[in-house]
């Protein structure tokens, strides 16, 4: 769930902040980019050589920069964040973000945010139990501010009770949770093929087509990130998922792509089907390599199930079934034809016509129809953020 968010990790000055270090680490190994923000009494408590060492990038204190008389733009930070955590934050910076104080680059970066801010309070006891800081607490989250409350414990002072921050590993388990919950595709399980399938002539030959996966990888790596439990079933390709929760599944025929999908399809509620499969496989698979001859070679094939279709055949209630169609020529009718045959809820057109879209590159240019034959043309886009339009279109026709 941190897995490339922007993180702007607040450390105020308490005694806490020693499991700050720890909680960088593991935001790191999260797969999340960390911009360590001091308050200047922080700085009493742990060195920011740790914290910018351990997070891989200088760590802020101050507003102004003295030896290049820059100053350090905390508008810009507030809105490079994906969430701010605020750990440990202390009675005093409380105070100060509920009340708009901005006396320091943290104050001033809180206020700047549009991101969720998380707080993970730490003080003493009686400190936290105050009537003023509960009125704070509570504005805060009055405000959207989200808290995770101080756990029971022994505390710096010696005494014994309310106030200790939580773990490191238990703020991790919270802002995934709390970041998981918030994301449209939750609890979704979402089936994807990818590249392209080959199919064997002779022990070193085979049919297969240009296809790299780039497209079925972007649409994997996008769903993932809006929080479905992705499966992808990927024909021969050099492309590497981005989230490291997608299940992989390698095949190299499309009878194998077929038998994986089976596999899979029951469960899914929604099935993005962006591979190029052979459409034809030879006859026979000659067990030696076959030599040459004058007179020419014929292989005889066969067609291959078309799995987009067997899915289409055997969709229940509630599943979402998505397919694509590469054209050439009178691109929009075959799309339309396609989708009615094989009983899809919308497909992707891209036309070999357009540059820049279709195999091996790194944009695509599309245009989405629907069941009710509504359509939508996008701009040549990375594919990534082909990947981005696909799924909005996923999430406006889900039903939960
Ligand atoms: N598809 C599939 N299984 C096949 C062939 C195609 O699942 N054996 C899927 C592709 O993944 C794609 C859609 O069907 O989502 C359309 O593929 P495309 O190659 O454009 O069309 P075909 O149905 O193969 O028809 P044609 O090659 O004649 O255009």
């Amino acid at each position: 769930m941190l897995e490339g968010k922007n993180v702007v990790l607040g450390v105020c000055g308490s005694i806490a902040a020693y499991k700050s270090a720890l909680l960088v680490r593991l935001l790191i190994k999260a797969g999340a980019r960390v911009q360590v923000v001091m308050t200047p009494d922080a700085t009493n408590f742990i060195t920011p050589l740790t914290l910018s060492t351990l997070s891989k990038n200088p760590v802020l204190t101050d507003y102004f920069i003295p030896e290049t008389g820059e100053w350090n733009n905390h508008v810009e930070l507030g809105l490079w964040a994906d969430f701010i955590i605020i750990a440990p934050a202390s009675a005093n910076t409380l105070a100060k973000m509920a009340n708009g104080l901005t006396d320091n680059l943290l104050t001033a970066v809180y206020l700047s945010a549009k991101c969720p801010v998380y707080f993970a309070p730490a003080m003493d006891l009686d400190m936290w139990k105050h009537p003023s800081t509960t009125e704070n607490a509570a504005t805060l989250q009055s405000f959207g501010n989200i808290m995770i409350a101080p756990r029971n414990g022994e505390l710096a002072s010696g005494l014994h009770g309310e106030g200790r921050m939580a773990e490191p590993e238990e703020i991790i388990a919270f802002l995934s949770a709390d970041i998981k919950k918030k994301l449209p595709l939750t609890d979704i399980k979402a089936l994807v093929t990818a590249g392209p399938t080959y199919e064997a002539i002779d022990p070193v030959r085979f049919i297969g087509n240009h296809s790299s996966g780039k497209m079925g990888f972007a649409i994997a790596d996008e769903l993932a990130l809006l929080g479905a439990d992705v499966t992808l079933v990927s024909g021969p390709s050099a492309q590497v998922s981005k989230q490291r929760l997608i299940k992989r599944i390698d095949v190299t025929t499309a009878a194998e792509m077929l038998e994986a999908c089976r596999q899979h399809f029951t469960m899914a509620k929604v099935c993005i089907m962006s591979a190029a499969v052979s459409d034809y496989a030879p006859v026979t698979i000659a067990t030696q390599k076959i030599k040459k001859h004058e007179a020419g070679l014929t292989i005889e094939t066969k067609k291959t199930t078309d799995i987009l279709k067997f899915l289409g055949d055997n969709k229940h209630d509630g599943q979402l079934l998505v397919g694509f169609a590469l054209e050439t020529d009178n691109e929009e009718a075959n799309a339309i034809e396609k989708l009615k045959k094989k009983n899809l809820d919308f497909i992707v057109l891209n036309s070999l016509g357009d540059a820049g879209a279709g195999f091996k590159t790194d944009t695509n240019k599309i245009t989405i129809i629907d069941r009710d034959l509504q359509k939508t043309t996008f701009d040549l886009k990375s594919k990534e953020d082909v990947a981005k339009d696909i799924c909005q279109k996923v999430i406006a026709l889900i039903k939960r």
